[in-house]
């Protein structure tokens, strides 16, 4: 009896017990402020392999992702700043959501309905990423955070009629969910009031190293693409499909990322400082998520696994890091020390009809679901 109620005590006193450092966990801090005071904050999702991935309100963003090597030792995977007030002064995109317009719409203009709408200029003469102040710009409201297995966060934003020129109040909801099968999850939802144009993605730099840790340009990248959409000298496709069969482009066998980056033979190369470009997994969003791209780091043995039905997939080598950003680990981020890829419609969609359509209109929920699976594979070298 006694000894029965001694471990009930103690099984009671477990339970009590501060939840920081169990498996499937969720938790909630401040991150910080941005120069105009805004609070920002942090849920920090932890599966039970330890792996974490930190999400902050800031343009429900992916601020940190710790993943094991192949010899378990754990690192920070993905590029950003230790402050939160440094992504607003020195912005990069690092890890956030993209939106309304994931990409570019060329001369920020476009038509829907018969009517002409322009969207502010932020690159070159386009419209970059829904313009000068996108989701990436703006804090995210937490609505949900979730214990259990496959912890989760998820956050809102809800862009106003006429914000950043676009038509519709486009409600907007992002979740992280982290599983036991080292995969993260995000999905993307958005509902709108009037017919519109979205395409929402994310934008994380990857260096599967470590971030800070140098060059990603041995990483072996394989895209399950048959063609890309070239661009102009503003990097607007021109509309053209074309093979890559023959190409620098042709990442169907994987290949080393640096391989031919240094081609000079290939416009498209220098017109984007590297690779830039929206390769075409399909014509048409597909009916589920399927493997978009796959890259492995032959140092670390980490090999990051992507997912998504979307039709296109834009592939940047993080050409335009400059050396100019210093990030969590204190050191500085130079061209191709990260790749972003993003799942998405096909850039300039709106003005392409060929490309399909970027429409939502009231009582239908445009989605985007990318799935990260992380796995390490190889000998030791
Ligand atoms: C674009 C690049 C751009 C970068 C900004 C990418 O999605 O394709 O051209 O420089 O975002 O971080």
């Amino acid at each position: 009896m006694t000894l029965t109620l001694r471990a009930t005590a103690l099984w009671l006193a477990a339970l009590a017990l501060p939840t920081v450092a169990a498996a499937g966990d969720a938790t909630r801090a401040a991150f910080g402020k941005l120069p105009d005071g805004g609070a920002v904050e942090a849920v920090t999702l932890r599966n039970d392999h330890g792996v974490t991935a930190r999400v902050i309100t800031l343009g429900a963003s992916l601020q940190s992702l710790t993943l094991p090597d192949r010899h378990g030792k754990m690192a920070d995977v993905v590029l950003g700043y230790p402050a939160a007030s440094t992504y607003i002064t020195q912005p990069q995109y690092f890890g956030a959501t993209v939106g309304r317009f994931a990409n570019r719409i060329a001369k920020g203009q476009f038509t829907l309905d018969g009517k002409h709408y322009q969207l502010p200029i932020n690159d070159g003469p386009n419209s970059l990423h829904g313009g000068t102040k996108g989701f990436d710009k703006v804090l995210w409201t937490i609505t949900r955070v979730s214990k259990g297995p496959a912890p989760s966060v998820t956050l809102r934003h809800v862009s106003p009629d006429g914000d950043q020129g676009y038509p519709g109040t486009l409600t907007v909801d992002a979740t992280y969910t982290l599983d036991d099968n080292n995969q993260l999850t995000i999905d993307y939802r958005a509902t709108t009031d009037a017919p519109t144009i979205v395409n929402i993605s994310n934008h994380t730099y990857w260096n599967l190293g470590g971030e800070g840790s140098g060059s990603v340009l041995d990483d072996v990248l394989t895209i399950p693409a048959d063609h890309f959409t070239p661009v102009d000298a503003t990097l607007i496709p021109t509309g053209e499909f074309r093979a890559v069969a023959g190409t620098d482009y042709d990442f169907r066998q994987g290949k080393p990322i640096g391989r031919d980056i240094r081609d000079g033979k290939e416009p498209q190369l220098l017109q984007g400082h590297g690779y830039d470009m929206n390769w075409v997994i399909s014509r048409h969003k597909a009916a589920k998520a399927r493997l978009v791209a796959r890259v492995a780091d032959p140092h670390s043995g980490r090999v990051l696994s992507l997912y998504s039905a979307q039709p296109g997939l834009q592939f940047y080598s993080g050409n335009f890091l400059d050396g100019t950003s210093v990030g969590k680990s204190g050191r500085i981020y130079r061209q191709g020390d990260a790749f972003v890829l993003e799942p998405q419609i096909f850039p300039d969609t709106p003005n392409q009809p060929a490309f399909g359509s970027a429409r939502l209109d009231p009582g239908q929920t445009y989605d985007n679901r990318i799935v990260y699976r992380f796995s390490v594979e190889g000998a030791a070298h």
